[in-house]
Formats: structure tokens, sequence, C-alpha cells
């Protein structure tokens, strides 16, 4: 048996009518920009996500920089971020001029520590960023309460945390404002690149689509410098057919992850992923810790189980962050993490038989990994 990572084929193969559809229809209108799917793209995620407002952008690093430069951060800024995260976060930072200052993760859920934050503030903190990481909603209240204490605004990354719950409530409106992805193998996501900025502030939201608009306020009357940020309509479309999906695409992944942990409870050499008191996941990853992880993954790789790597290499450690001098050892929970984990395949189509195939080969390699 070969099991994939991610199965995108079977995500399309039973809506691919309704997407082409609605292409068709844009096609045929020429509407390939703004229009009725972005809009109507952009009311059903406020819905979903509980945030007053949602505003349709190219992709997620983009929805990052919107909202940071909204908020306005610029040049001599710091914004704290964790460590452990996609190099998207610290990257939406560095677009802006300002500086990613990176900190350490809870090492149980490998999500942003609160603890970490107050240490890390100095005059030049503007904000933090949580990243609800692999779809567990970090402690929203506990950076929150961190973030008051020292006048800062607290962001969500949301790329790969859309419909969790954080103490019953979704994540992308928790917060002052969140950032999300729709690249293709998030839960959600587009035929392409997408992402959106989520916000209860009227004025934040406006001022993220002044600057997706090339900062004009009227057509051709441009009030500050923006970007042309605009989500293709025919990415607006295939979503907007997604979106009504998303439900049932979580129950199954939930479904499966609790298979996964059933199945591998108890296996020595397996630590399985951890679910905080206040979360409810959406499991965008499955994660597991194993020692000698290099050589579980090339074993289970060449046994047919398509796990992956999420990330081998924390934000703080990587070559285009050098320059910030951080060293091997400021951040151990976030490199346990990177030299530890192991993603199993996770997709709402994959089969009881598929997981019980990837349990096996895990449980016999890491036994032979020993
Ligand atoms: C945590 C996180 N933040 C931001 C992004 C950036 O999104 P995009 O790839 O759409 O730019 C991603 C995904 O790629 C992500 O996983």
């Amino acid at each position: 048996m070969n099991v994939p990572f991610l199965d995108l084929k079977a995500q399309h193969a039973p809506i691919k009518a309704d997407i082409l559809a609605a292409w068709t229809d844009i096609l045929d209108n020429a509407g390939f920009v703004g229009g009725k799917y972005v809009t109507g793209l952009e009311s059903g995620l406020t819905a979903a996500c509980g945030s007053a407002h949602a505003c349709a952008v190219s992709n997620g690093t983009e929805a990052l920089v919107l909202a940071m430069r909204a908020l306005g951060v610029g040049p001599g800024d710091e914004v704290i971020i964790p460590g452990n995260t996609f190099i998207a976060t610290a990257e939406g930072v560095s677009l802006c001029g300002a500086t990613p200052v990176f900190v350490d993760c809870l090492p149980d859920t490998w999500n942003l520590d609160p603890a970490a934050i107050g240490p890390a503030v100095t005059p030049r903190t503007k904000g933090v960023i949580g990243v609800h990481l692999y779809g567990q909603p970090f402690d929203v209240d506990g950076c929150q309460a961190v973030c008051d204490k020292h006048g800062l605004w607290l962001m969500e990354d949301n790329a790969q945390g859309i419909l969790a719950t954080y103490k019953g409530k979704p994540t992308g409106g928790l917060a002052r404002v969140s950032a999300t992805s729709f690249y293709p193998g998030k839960n959600l996501g587009a035929c392409g690149e997408g992402g959106a900025v989520m916000t209860n502030d009227a004025a934040l939201d406006a001022g993220v689509r002044k600057l997706r608009e090339h900062g004009q306020a009227a057509k051709y009357y441009h009030d500050v410098v923006g970007t042309n940020g605009r989500l293709a309509s025919v990415q607006a479309a295939a979503l907007q057919v997604k979106l009504p999906h998303l439900p049932n695409w979580t129950a199954a992944r939930r479904r499966n992850a609790s298979l996964y942990l059933e199945r591998l409870q108890g296996t020595p050499g397996v630590r399985l992923p951890a679910v905080a008191p206040w979360a409810d996941p959406v499991w965008h990853l499955f994660v597991i810790h194993v020692a000698n992880r290099d050589a579980v993954l090339a074993a289970l790789q060449a046994a047919g189980v398509g796990a992956a790597l999420h990330y081998p290499v924390p934000c703080h450690l990587q070559k285009a962050y050098s320059h910030l001098g951080y060293a091997k050892g400021s951040l151990p929970n976030a490199e346990y993490n990177a030299s530890h984990c192991l993603s199993l395949p996770m997709f709402p189509e994959l089969t009881e038989a598929q997981i019980s195939f990837v349990c096996d080969q895990v449980r016999a390699v890491v036994q032979g990994a020993a």
C-alpha cells in the first residue's frame, strides 16, 4: 500500500462540476477581479470564523503583511512571534520593514508560550503573533493578558487553524486581527493561492482594504502606498464552493486523528500530540515525536508512508535570519520540536485501512530504529 501525505485529487473529484460551473460563469461574464465571488466568500468567512469583517487577499503571507501594515507596523518596530512556525509568519514582519523577535513554544502543544512574551518586550515592540500551529489553538487568553499588560496588539496566524475552536469559539475572530492562508494544502485550500484578513475592527478592515487596492480611497486617488493584494475571482469561486464542505472535512480530520491516537496509544518510542484543555483542533497536521527522526522518516517513506516534516529548522535558526544572531539552544522547545517532529498523512478522505497501514508501519519502523 502507498499512503500519500495529502490527496487533493480525492477532495476535488466530488466538487469538480460545481467549481467548473462557477469558473464558466466568471469566464462568460469576464468577471475576473472582485465581484460576487469575492464578496460572497468574504461573508461566508465572517459567518464561519465569527469575525465581523473578512477581507480576501492574494495569499496568506500578504494577509500577514497587510494586517500589520494596517496596524502601522514599519521600520524600527519589533513583533514577537514563535520560533516554531512556518517562515511566512516571520516574513510578514520582515516585509513590513520590522524585526521579528522569536520566542519559545510550550513543550507539549508546541504553541507560543505566553510566559516567553514578557521578557522579549522592548520599547520597540508593537505586537505579538500567535500561530494556531498544526490546527490547534494557542493560549489566546494567556497571550492577550501579557499583551494588555504591555499595551501590545495580538494577532492570530490562523493559516493552519480555520474552524478550530478555542473555549468553544472559532479561531480567526479571537484577537485584534487574524491572517489566514488558502494555499491548496490548507484545510480550506484554493486551486492556487489565496488568503484573508479578519477582524472585528471596522477601521482596521477599511485600512486593509485600502492597502489591498493600491492604497486608493477612490479610483485613482491614492492616500497611502498600497499594493495589489487582491484575491483572483476564480480562487474566490473555488473557495466559495469548498467552504460549505469544510465542517464535514473537519469532522473527518477529527475522526482520523482519533483513530491515530487510539491505534498508536502506548507505542514505545512514539510521543503522541497533546490537546490543550481549551482546544478543539482541526488537525491540519498530525504530528508525532520520535527519536532518530530522520531515520524513521526515511524508513516510513521507503515503506510507502508519505510522512513529512513541519518544520525541520525553526525560524530563528534559518540562514535567512542569521543576522539576528540567535544561537542554537536559544529556544530549546522549538529546537526539540524541529528535530523530533514527524507529520503523518492527514486529509479528510484518508480511509481507516490507510490509517491502520500507517500505524503498523510506524510501530515496525520505530521498533527497528530503537
Ligand atoms: C503558519 C502559516 N502562516 C502563514 C502561511 C503563509 O501562507 P501562504 O503560503 O498562503 O502565503 C502559512 C502557509 O503557507 C502557514 O502555514
